[in-house]
């Protein structure tokens, strides 16, 4: 099955500027500026995780460039490389690009995290945007505006979005509930998801799919998921990959970050904890592997490949001792 359909996130990622979940006052001022196509601004998202931003961005282009709009969107995310030469090579190759055929008023690049990227790129951006702005238009994405050089923030329309709120969400929960056909969970229980995701959404359907996969949604099944028990499941597949089974422990990583979506450090924070109370062949080399992949998932790398790569060592780790 295609990663699309096996997460809810993307099998209810909204198609359409109607189905966003709240964020009224963007839906409407975005609606107009949609009539006049040719005329649109570059434009800024601003606002927390799982509200919608890189959603809208991806609505957006399909209402722009219609059908075949991956071909005139270059979309860049925090897994690619964010410095100067990015913005002096790619992004500026794209941008000058003129190939615009009848119903595809320009190219469109979309930054997503663009509070990630570096100064002197942003700098650098600044005139790509300027030059091209005829064939070319801007969506940057960020958590704070606060990471976006004033000179691009005024180049751009800002909208902010905001963080839903429980009724929203809720609401939202229910439907997904129902189209997947669970069993009605009472009210109590997309309280407790609510709770834990503190208004993101996409990490309240994560834990609604994550709670329902054992069997039943209940108040249980959503704690078990949002807390104690993903520290037993990192502690789990560490024990696994030090057996030296590394594809069953790289499959459980993948399902844990990527289902539940618990973020990589925090993996490996737990693995450092649960280290401490197992047998290891060699100790202070299980350490070190797991102090040299932290410092890899803070400069940025791809993190679920650094996890890939950190569970074929400790796996090796075996092997070696065998
Ligand atoms: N306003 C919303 N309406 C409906 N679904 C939403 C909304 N916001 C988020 N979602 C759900 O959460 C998932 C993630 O949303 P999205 O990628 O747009 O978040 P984001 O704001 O870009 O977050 P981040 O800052 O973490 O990148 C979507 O696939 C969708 O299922
Ligand atoms: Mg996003």
């Amino acid at each position: 099955m295609p990663i699309e359909d096996l997460m809810w996130v993307e099998k209810y990622r909204p198609t359409e500027l109607d189905d966003l979940v709240d964020q009224v006052a963007i839906k409407q001022r975005l609606g107009l500026l949609l009539r006049k196509k040719a005329e649109l601004p570059h434009l800024l998202f601003a606002g927390p995780p799982g509200s919608g931003k890189t959603t809208t961005a991806m609505i957006i282009a399909k209402q722009l460039l219609g059908e075949r709009w991956r071909d005139y969107t270059l979309s860049l995310n925090a897994s690619d490389e964010r410095g100067i030469d990015t913005v002096r090579h790619r992004i500026k190759t794209f941008a000058r690009f003129a190939d615009r055929v009848e119903g595809v008023p320009f190219r469109l690049v979309v930054l997503d995290e663009a509070d990630e990227t570096t100064a002197d790129a942003q700098t650098a951006l600044r005139r790509v945007m300027e030059e091209n702005s005829e064939l070319t238009r801007f969506i940057l994405i960020c958590n704070y505006s606060s990471g976006i050089i004033e000179p691009l923030q005024s180049r751009c329309a800002i909208f902010r979005f905001q963080r839903l709120d429980e009724a929203s969400v809720t609401d939202h929960l229910k439907s997904i509930a129902k189209k997947e056909k669970l069993k009605s969970p009472g009210d109590a229980v997309f309280g407790a998801i609510y709770e834990a995701s503190g208004g993101d959404l996409r990490q309240a359907i994560n834990l609604m799919q994550a709670a329902s996969a054992s069997g039943e949604l209940t108040s249980e099944s959503v704690k078990a998921v949002s807390g104690a028990s993903v520290k037993a499941r990192v502690a789990e597949i560490v024990e696994t990959a030090i057996g030296g089974d590394f594809e069953g422990a790289r499959t459980e990583m993948v399902e844990l970050t990527r289902v539940y979506g618990i973020p990589e450090r925090d993996f490996l924070k737990f693995a450092n904890e649960a280290l401490g109370g197992m047998k290891v062949p060699d100790m202070a080399k299980a350490i070190s592997i797991l102090a040299e992949y932290d410092f890899r998932l803070v400069q940025g790398s791809q993190p679920e490949l650094q996890l890939t790569a950190m569970l074929a060592q400790l796996s090796s780790l075996k092997r070696k001792a065998d």
